[in-house]
């Protein structure tokens, strides 16, 4: 069965769903995006991927072409229609399409597209258990991280030199320090301190970081958000990953040593646990 995509206004099977080539997603990466899951047919943490769409947009004087709420309506349109259970909703908005010059158009219509993934099982992936293998790269990426642009060539380039390496990701290194995974934020775990990069430019501000944040110091737990090099790392004692995709996801080996026993770490498994829990007890 084919899948029902939304495109500028409209549900339409994916085979018909078509933007133009002078689209500026398509000729700058001019837009931005936001990834969000699903899980018992519910959305999780919906607001605060709309409140990040918006600045996004905000950064880079782009507007919406759809309002809150409506954006809340069609995701749920879009869960309705492709009957999805555990999975994604992809929604990226663009500038629109314009004749290619480097300077903004001044009337463009925004593109919007969202589209849906099936995940069964999304929450309860192998790897949770297993955990995952890193390597480190330079980060390359430009320095507005902090803008969720659809620019992704760095990021996949980092996967494919993972794979290659016979790893599941990367975690990229700037000035000495961890920024983040390709398309993850990263964590170790040091005694009973959860440590993880500061906000700021230099990397996304993860919807599922800032909740596992607030879960993790109501569970007592001492955070401290500083940066960290890839030495600090392998004395670790755990490490982890979240993003929307992956909730919580234990890493086990970086760069080929492995991190603690080798094993999932406790502190990850519990955060996952209270992630799943409760942001499921709030999805809509
Ligand atoms: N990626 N850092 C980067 C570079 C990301 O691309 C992502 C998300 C995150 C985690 O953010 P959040 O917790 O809001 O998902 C951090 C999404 C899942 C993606 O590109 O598929």
């Amino acid at each position: 069965m084919s899948r029902t995509v939304y495109v500028n206004g409209q549900y339409v099977p994916e085979e018909d769903a078509k933007i133009s080539v002078f689209d500026r997603g398509f000729l700058f990466a001019d837009g931005v995006y936001e990834v969000t899951s699903v899980l018992g047919g519910k959305l999780i943490d919906f607001a605060a991927h709309a409140t990040r769409l918006e600045r996004s947009l905000g950064e880079l004087q782009m507007e919406s072409p759809v309002a809150k709420d409506e954006l809340l309506e069609i995701h749920r349109e879009l869960v309705r229609a492709n009957d999805i259970t555990d999975g994604l909703i992809y929604l990226q908005i663009t500038r629109g399409a314009a004749d290619r010059d480097f300077a903004f158009p001044e009337n463009a219509t925004p593109t919007i597209v969202l589209f849906t993934q099936s995940k069964p099982g999304l929450a309860n992936s192998p790897a949770a258990q297993t955990g995952i293998k890193v390597i480190s790269i330079e980060d390359q990426r430009w320095g507005r991280r902090d803008i969720k642009t659809v620019q992704l060539l760095y990021p996949s380039m980092g996967k494919m030199m993972a794979k290659a390496a016979g790893a599941d990701d990367a975690w990229m290194v700037e000035d000495g320090h961890v920024t983040e995974g390709t398309s993850n934020n990263a964590y170790i775990v040091k005694g009973n301190t959860i440590i993880t990069r500061h906000l700021g430019n230099e990397i996304l501000h993860g919807i599922t970081r800032a909740a596992v944040l607030a879960f993790a110091r109501e569970a007592q737990m001492k955070v401290e958000e500083r940066a960290f090099t890839i030495d600090e790392a392998l004395q670790a004692d755990e490490a982890f990953i979240t993003s929307a995709s992956s909730f919580v996801m234990p890493v086990v080996e970086i760069d080929g040593t492995g991190i603690g026993n080798g094993e999932p770490g406790s502190v990850a498994q519990r955060l996952r646990e209270i992630y799943l829990d409760e942001s499921l007890k709030k999805a809509v």
